[in-house]
């Protein structure tokens, strides 16, 4: 029988994938290529969106190259991407008219500052479940058109376009013929009412930004158009898309109310299915739009931790106390605790749900015997610490306990810190067979769309445990968890005072 695929395409903030799919949700193939991170200034991050797109072009022509298949055998294109990350491009020409404005740019924080002043954050809140933030797109549109010449005349004439990464690679794609988005993107804006599901016209005022500028909104899983045949001669349908966290959670399969899945990369990303409704979160985490598939439509909530394994290449980079990441548990459980030693690792301030931006990294605790064991323990611990503070959040917002956490990303590999996450939050964690469930949401959304997968309970049978970590329930975290918290308490009075 001929092998047939599916296509992710996994734009992420530093690297470009390729991954092909076969029929049980196996990758085939990979292809990978990191592009330039541009630091203007302090605070400011962009990327060249022309080498975005190249670098996702080079990957997609080397996947289908190593694995020596025909572009017939390719069903369907599944996009996922860094979200938030903001592009403008002319429609006449296809060119950016600057740089892309990446979601961990700063640059706008004065300005979202003012808006909170101006009291706007409960309206804000309660159409787009996100809170005022520069991580947003709007306010990196309202810069762009601010500041780069004439921008803002073109845009009141409509020959300005306005894309996530997801948009910016479907127009590529398509040559220039579709100016789309899905709804898990189009929720990361800030303009995108997440209740009635359309671009809210009170927020484009607000943000000043003309209606022309935006992509269509579409599910997540649909056939939006089909490839140009200028990148190949045999058109293939794209077919779903989502953005990164929400595609990770389709991925893992998180597909009922109260399913959550943690995602450990250099931050950590945590979701969970709330269902059909929005919930409006009053612990300080943001409502996402999770999928559409269909008329179905499943919320999230969602909380980000901007330290998590890159805590470990601190250890490694800047103390120097182990070689390579992959040394960090081996060097921790020579201690059987941290012996009262705390990190909290608040390099850029500290994210939900304490949103404290003037935070900074401190280590309490330290005794005499204090050593570097000790020390790569706690910053291990502290990496399942915050994880457990957003889901204790998220549990009080949905009104509901989650049954076991889905994990992946890289730091999922080290058994100690899941073990170590599991019993504090006296949940199973599990950790599945494909780590890359990123790619694989996209993946799944593409495939149902096309009928390559019949539909969620088909999939279901794809996805796999590795290992289940069984929480030890016996233990009695608490006393730990009580420090951790006057740890974090110390930091934010720290930063205050
Ligand atoms: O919200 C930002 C997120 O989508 C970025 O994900 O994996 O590219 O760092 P990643």
């Amino acid at each position: 029988m001929k092998k047939e695929f599916i296509l992710a395409l996994d734009q992420g903030t530093t690297s470009s994938r390729a991954i092909l799919f076969n029929k049980k949700g196996e990758i085939e193939n990979i292809a990978q290529k990191e592009f330039t991170q541009i630091f203007p200034r302090s605070g400011w991050v962009e990327h060249d969106a022309q080498e975005i797109w190249s670098s996702q072009l080079s990957v997609l022509t080397e996947v289908i190259a190593k694995a020596n298949i025909k572009l017939d055998a390719i069903k369907a294109i599944g996009i996922t991407n860094q979200r938030e990350t903001t592009v403008v491009w002319n429609r006449k020409t296809g060119e950016p008219i600057h740089n892309a404005i990446v979601w961990q740019d700063r640059r706008t924080a004065a300005y979202c500052h003012l808006m909170e002043e101006k009291g706007l954050a409960k309206t804000i809140q309660e159409k787009t479940g996100l809170l005022i933030d520069a991580y947003f797109s709007a306010s990196k549109i309202n810069w762009i058109l601010k500041h780069v010449k004439g921008a803002r005349k073109l845009a009141e004439k409509g020959e300005l376009a306005f894309g996530t990464i997801d948009s910016w690679l479907v127009y590529n794609l398509t040559n220039g013929t579709k100016h789309i988005t899905d709804v898990t993107n189009a929720s990361r804006t800030l303009l995108f009412n997440i209740h009635t599901l359309t671009w809210d016209q009170e927020l484009l005022d607000i943000f000043e930004v003309p209606a022309s500028m935006l992509p269509t909104v579409c599910d997540s899983s649909e056939i939006y158009g089909e490839t140009s045949t200028t990148l190949g001669a045999r058109p293939i349908p794209i077919a779903g898309i989502a953005g990164d966290q929400q595609a990770a959670l389709f991925g893992q399969l998180c597909t009922q109310k109260g399913m959550a899945k943690n995602t450990y990369g250099t931050g950590c990303f945590l979701l969970m299915n709330i269902g059909n409704k929005p919930v409006i979160s009053t612990h300080k985490l943001v409502t996402t739009i999770a999928w559409k598939i269909g008329k179905e439509v499943n919320y999230a909530l969602e909380g980000s931790i901007f330290i998590g394994g890159a805590v470990v290449q601190w250890l490694r980079d800047e103390l120097g106390i182990i070689k390579k990441a992959s040394d960090v548990e081996q060097l921790a459980t020579t201690v059987a605790s941290t012996d009262g030693v705390y990190l909290v690792p608040a390099f850029s301030g500290l994210g939900a749900p304490h949103w404290n931006p003037d935070a900074r990294g401190t280590l309490l605790g330290l005794s005499r015997g204090s050593n570097d064991a000790h020390i790569a323990r706690a910053a291990l611990e502290s990496i399942a610490y915050q994880t457990y503070d957003i889901l204790k959040a998220m549990e009080l917002d949905a009104k509901s306990k989650i049954r076991e956490l889905r994990v992946d990303g890289g730091a999922t590999q080290n058994s100690f810190l899941m073990q170590f996450q599991a019993d504090i939050l006296k949940t199973n964690v599990i950790r599945p067979a494909v780590t890359e469930t990123t790619a694989m949401g996209a993946a799944f959304l593409a495939g149902l769309a096309v009928g390559f997968w019949k539909d969620i309970d088909q999939l279901q049978s794809l996805w796999q445990e590795e290992r289940t970590f069984i929480a030890d329930k016996k233990k009695k975290y608490q006393p730990l968890l009580q420090e951790w918290k006057r740890a974090t308490d110390t930091v934010k009075f720290w930063a205050e005072y």
